[in-house]
């Protein structure tokens, strides 16, 4: 039986009252994605959208929509308490019970999840038949993508969505949200509709924060997504952790807390040079960052016509030398990434071409300060994946008389000698029309001072630091 539209026009959803198979369903999508986030993650995220005990939270609303066994609102319930008890705001079900709403699909889990609210509210002191009432009206288990948006939407919006190939979806829930849920976000992974609710839900100035893969920055089943939200949100950071950080479980995923704010209707209008007049790159959300520093140079960077490292490892390198004004002038060297999507070391175990490259350089790889501490002997210094360079991005010589830059779309990864700078939008060319042409030199003008020989130094700080005019 698939879920059917009431007249009302919200969704019927799938729950623990289906029918056998359906509940069968729910506990092997459940079991599959059910990933937990660990405390101290739900923590940072919470501060980071502004989800804090001494913040007025008595007129916020924060929405999670796949509560799991409630991490996120165990610690957001304590903060509310606390921010109320701090202003004398009553605690009481009128003045709690909406502040808060989670779904889980899982009606196991979101028992577990509401007996633990429950219990995080009365250590918080809250009488019991509030602590009840609040945990009951705050998780629902109910299916967040089938069900109709709540009125008013959220100031706050947290979570860890599921996670799950499309094609891996049990068959009857792929089936109704590929009938229900617009094709623009179905096909590709169970995370994107998630993400696209929960943002459709969330106010103008609202922010959210997510524990998510990045691949909606570059797959291109997240194409349509990209373009209907990049325009819409001001992307604060996106910081990629390694899996056994971020959840309670050991899983093969590549986790980046994502946090972001909806822009205000007014900035979301097609001239959108006012909405960035006199804000900071940082401000505005673009991501500055250095090549990484890889220990040995020579180990790990095949000159042109080396091809003793298994291709599939190899990603294109540029150094300063490279970057001309306007166009990088690649030169054709490679570097081996030598860890994973993960984030984990490979394992040379698996390629043998690399490894007899590396035992050539041995002797100097053992050298080296970090693996006389402990590491492993041949990591580089900095972790290098091929996905954190793969948007397009500004490269830029962080020592230059002149200071030049040019745009990247090969993915190349810069050496520890030059700087990349990422835009929220992924559209690079805004800013590369403001600084190219000698204009990056004026902009750092009273922000990066000039070194001997009349160098200026393009440190990540400074160039966080320039600002549109
Ligand atoms: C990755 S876990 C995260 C749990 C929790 N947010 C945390 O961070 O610890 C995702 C949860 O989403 C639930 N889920 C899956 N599909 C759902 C849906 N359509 N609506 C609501 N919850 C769903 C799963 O049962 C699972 O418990």
């Amino acid at each position: 039986m698939l879920p059917t539209r009431s007249p009302s026009g919200t969704s019927e959803v799938l729950t623990a009252a289906g029918n056998g198979d359906q509940q069968a369903e729910i506990d092997a999508l459940h079991k599959r994605c059910g990933v937990y986030t660990k405390p101290a993650v739900t923590r940072r995220i919470l501060d980071a959208v502004g989800w804090k005990e001494d913040t007025d939270l008595s007129r916020s609303r924060l929405l999670e929509p796949a509560a799991g066994n409630g991490e996120f609102v165990i610690e957001a319930a304590r903060r509310l308490v606390v921010s109320c008890l701090r202003r004398s705001v009553r605690v009481s079900i009128d003045t709690l019970s909406s502040r808060i709403k989670a779904f889980e699909l899982h009606p196991g889990a979101a028992e577990e999840a509401r007996a633990k609210v429950q219990a995080a509210l009365r250590e918080c002191g809250v009488h019991h038949r509030t602590a009840t009432a609040c945990a009951k009206a705050w998780i629902v288990n109910a299916d967040f993508l089938l069900t109709a948006p709540a009125r008013g939407g959220f100031t706050h919006v947290v979570g860890n969505p599921p996670y799950m190939r499309w094609s891996k979806v049990p068959d009857t829930l792929r089936a109704v949200y590929t009938d229900r849920l617009s094709s623009d976000m179905t096909g590709g992974d169970l995370f994107l509709p998630f993400l696209d609710r929960a943002m459709e839900q969330l106010c103008p100035d609202g922010r959210c924060g997510f524990l998510c893969s990045d691949r909606w920055r570059f797959m291109a089943f997240a194409e349509a997504f990209r373009r209907k939200w990049l325009p819409l949100l001001d992307v604060i950071s996106e910081e990629s952790l390694p899996a056994d950080e971020a959840f309670v479980s050991d899983v093969n995923s590549y986790p980046t807390i994502l946090i972001a704010s909806k822009r205000p209707a007014r900035t979301c209008e097609p001239n959108r040079s006012l909405a960035r007049q006199g804000k900071t790159l940082e401000e505005l959300g673009y991501i500055v960052k250095v090549g990484p520093a890889l220990g040995h140079t020579p180990a790990f960077v095949l000159q042109p016509g080396e091809e003793d490292v298994e291709p599939e490892l190899l990603q294109p390198w540029i150094d300063s030398s490279e970057i001309r004004e306007g166009a990088v002038e690649w030169r054709g060297r490679r570097v081996v990434v030598m860890y994973g999507d993960d984030g984990k070391l490979i394992d040379l175990d698996g390629y043998p071409m690399l490894t007899a490259r590396l035992k050539r350089f041995a002797d100097k790889l053992e050298q080296r300060s970090i693996v006389r501490s402990g590491a492993v002997w041949y990591r580089t210094i900095d972790r290098i994946r091929a996905r954190d360079w793969a948007r397009p991005k500004l490269v830029v010589p962080e020592l230059a008389k002149l200071p030049r830059l040019a745009i990247d779309h090969s993915g190349a990864i810069p050496s520890h000698g030059v700087y990349a700078i990422f835009a929220p939008d992924d559209n690079v060319e805004v800013l590369y029309e403001m600084l190219n042409d000698g204009k990056l030199a004026q902009a750092l003008e009273g922000i990066s001072p000039k070194v001997k020989g009349g160098y200026l130094r393009c440190y990540k700080r400074f160039l966080s630091a320039i600002r549109f005019p």
